[in-house]
């Protein structure tokens, strides 16, 4: 499959909305320690579709594998450099690693199974992929305003059955609930704070809004800023403003060999 111009090798270009990631999209404390945990005691660890490092144990030898060099830009001193491949074509000797782990990319590889299929090679032990249910398990309020945004999702988010079955051996999907306060901000995760989904640098952090019509996201943003202005939204949903935490469909898979 053809690579954007700065190497992204899924369906959305990270050349063009990529910049910021980084800062909208910080890596949740509590939704890293389920991912870590998930690991077991693994000491080498393969990240695929790394991007700016988010979820990246630091107590750990980690391995990134990211092809958009605009998200490679983005990865912190901190955190070792990450090598330019895809998770087509890991550059890996079998077994290399641990464990492996990909963070809200596998919705974007041009050749799933082949991916995973490569994550399974090169690692001996579990492989973690987080990930979103393509099927909501709770209808809310975004899905009212913006039902496209979840149409386009519904077909880029595999299927969990199929993510486990690319992984084969013995699969345990977990729940992740998401809180209220997350830092990492991706849409399920600003369920209690709607106002956040009016500023475009918020959006520009999450590629679905990229395959949304310009005029959807402007009959969108009308709507909601109308109904927070008018107060509608909160006679209507203000409920979610005091949920702690919401199940949005974020989904740990695990596979073990
Ligand atoms: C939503 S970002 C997630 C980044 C990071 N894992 C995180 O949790 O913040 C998706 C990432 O997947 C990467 N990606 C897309 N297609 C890929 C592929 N075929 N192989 C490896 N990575 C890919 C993108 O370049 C992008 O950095």
């Amino acid at each position: 499959m053809a690579r954007f111009p700065d190497g992204s090798a899924g369906d959305a270009d990270y050349g063009s909305i990529g910049a910021g990631y980084a800062l909208i999209r910080q890596p949740d404390p509590r939704i890293a320690a389920q991912f870590h945990a998930a690991l077991g005691d693994a000491r080498t660890v393969l990240n695929v579709g790394a991007g700016a490092g988010s979820y990246e144990p630091l107590d750990r030898d980690v391995t990134a594998v990211e092809p958009s060099a605009s998200m490679r830009a983005q990865r912190p001193a901190t955190l070792s450099p990450a090598v330019d491949a895809t998770s087509q074509d890991l550059p890996f000797a079998d077994d290399t690693f641990d464990a492996s782990m990909a963070s809200v990319t596998v919705h974007q590889w041009p050749e799933l199974e082949r991916g995973l299929g490569e994550m399974r090679r090169v690692t001996r032990g579990p492989v973690a992929i987080l990930t979103f249910d393509p099927v909501p398990p709770v209808h809310w309020w975004l899905i009212d305003y913006v039902p496209e945004l979840f149409e386009v999702e519904a077909g880029r988010m595999p299927a969990l059955d199929r993510i486990a079955a690319a992984l084969g051996g013995s699969v345990d999907v977990r729940t992740v609930l998401v809180p209220a306060d997350c830092t990492d901000r991706f849409g399920q995760a600003l369920f209690a704070r709607p106002e956040q989904l009016l500023d475009a640098d918020v959006r520009r952090a999450m590629s679905a809004w990229s395959f949304v019509p310009d005029e959807v996201v402007q009959r969108f943003l009308d709507a909601l800023s109308a109904d927070l202005a008018s107060g509608a939204w909160d006679e209507k949903y203000g409920a979610f403003r005091t949920l702690p935490e919401f199940d949005g469909g974020l989904r740990l898979v695990v596979g073990m060999p």
